[in-house]
């Protein structure tokens, strides 16, 4: 009979049987379903498990810290931190499409844990935070391609690692519940989903490091408002886009050229379709007030309407 704990003593054994006493490394995001796989692996290999964050300067405000904090010292995890923002920044420079800017992003990503591995030594196997929708979505032979999620796709022909990806079966709040069983904090199982490119398909067209700030800085401030809301504990994700165009305003009596900052928050169930949560309209004026003061460049915010479909989740 299929329940949660049966199924994370199965994948503990079946990890266990997969890499013997070999070596994972462990994109670790930090994000729910990286989390997840690496509380798992952590349970099932130990210390052969090594996690590896890159922060990749697409990180959401604080993020970064925080895992080093809960991996590194609280769980006691085997974890290396890396930075690479600019090396990823330069690489992203002037790329203006979405699927390549993915790609790039997926592909830089791969060979930083290249990078890592050889650098560690014996590393054999690559864990993954792969869920059933990412694999659906990025085209199977029965599913239509909609994004290309950088976790499933863009890995190089010569990879010398077997992958090990015990979520591969699970939807998300299948995962969240695997996270509780595996003894993970609430709050860490319930954070909202992130996507692997991060706030690099929320800076719309090509990065700049402005518009970035302006994505980040505001994103801040939206997860602050919709905590004090008790919002946090009820929208499936909400996050701030900044598009590449500028509208007219004011600012100090004189004329203003600035970017806008859109705000979107959606409900779902498994990411496939999503409904817009219906915000207050004094939050929405409070955070709105907040975006205009607190962060730089923008003179505009607007609330995303849009249920996917026809809209998807993401801007790009
Ligand atoms: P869309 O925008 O396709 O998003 O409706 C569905 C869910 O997937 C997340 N998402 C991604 N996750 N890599 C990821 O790991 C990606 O490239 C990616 N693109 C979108 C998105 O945040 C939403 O939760």
């Amino acid at each position: 009979n299929w329940n949660m704990t049966n199924f994370v003593n199965d994948q503990i054994e079946l990890v266990r049987r997969q890499v013997g006493d070999r070596k994972v490394l462990l994109a670790l995001s930090g994000g729910v379903d990286s989390s997840v796989v690496a509380a798992l692996l952590l349970k099932a290999i130990g210390n052969n498990l090594v996690c590896v964050h890159v922060n990749h300067g697409l990180m959401r405000k604080g993020e970064s810290e925080d895992v080093v904090e809960m991996f590194g010292n609280q769980l006691k995890a085997n974890l290396i931190y890396v930075d690479v923002t600019d090396r990823f920044l330069t690489k992203l420079e002037g790329v203006e499409d979405p699927e390549q800017k993915r790609k790039i992003i997926g592909g830089e990503f791969i060979r930083v844990f290249e990078e890592e591995a050889r650098k560690l030594d014996g590393i054999d196997f690559l864990g993954q935070g792969t869920i059933y929708p990412d694999i659906v979505e990025s085209g199977t032979k029965t599913a239509k391609m909609v994004k290309s999620h950088h976790n499933v796709g863009g890995l190089p022909e010569d990879l010398q690692f077997e992958l090990v990806e015990p979520l591969r079966q699970l939807f998300k709040d299948e995962v969240r519940a695997c996270g509780l069983e595996l003894g993970l904090p609430y709050e860490m199982v319930y954070r909202q989903p992130f996507p692997g490119p991060g706030l690099g398909v929320r800076c719309l067209g090509a990065i700049t490091r402005d518009r970035l700030e302006a994505v980040r800085e505001s994103d801040a401030i939206l997860r602050e408002e919709f905590q004090l809301a008790g919002l946090d504990k009820k929208v499936w994700q909400y996050f701030t886009v900044v598009p590449d165009f500028k509208s007219v305003g004011v600012r100090d009596n004189a004329r203003s050229f600035e970017w806008p900052v859109i705000i979107r928050a959606v409900n779902t169930i498994d990411a496939m379709t999503a409904t817009i949560e219906q915000v207050e309209w004094p939050v929405l004026m409070k955070i709105t007030d907040r975006i205009l003061k607190e962060v730089k460049h923008v003179n505009r915010v607007c609330y995303d309407m849009s249920p996917k479909p026809n809209a998807t989740i993401e801007w790009e």
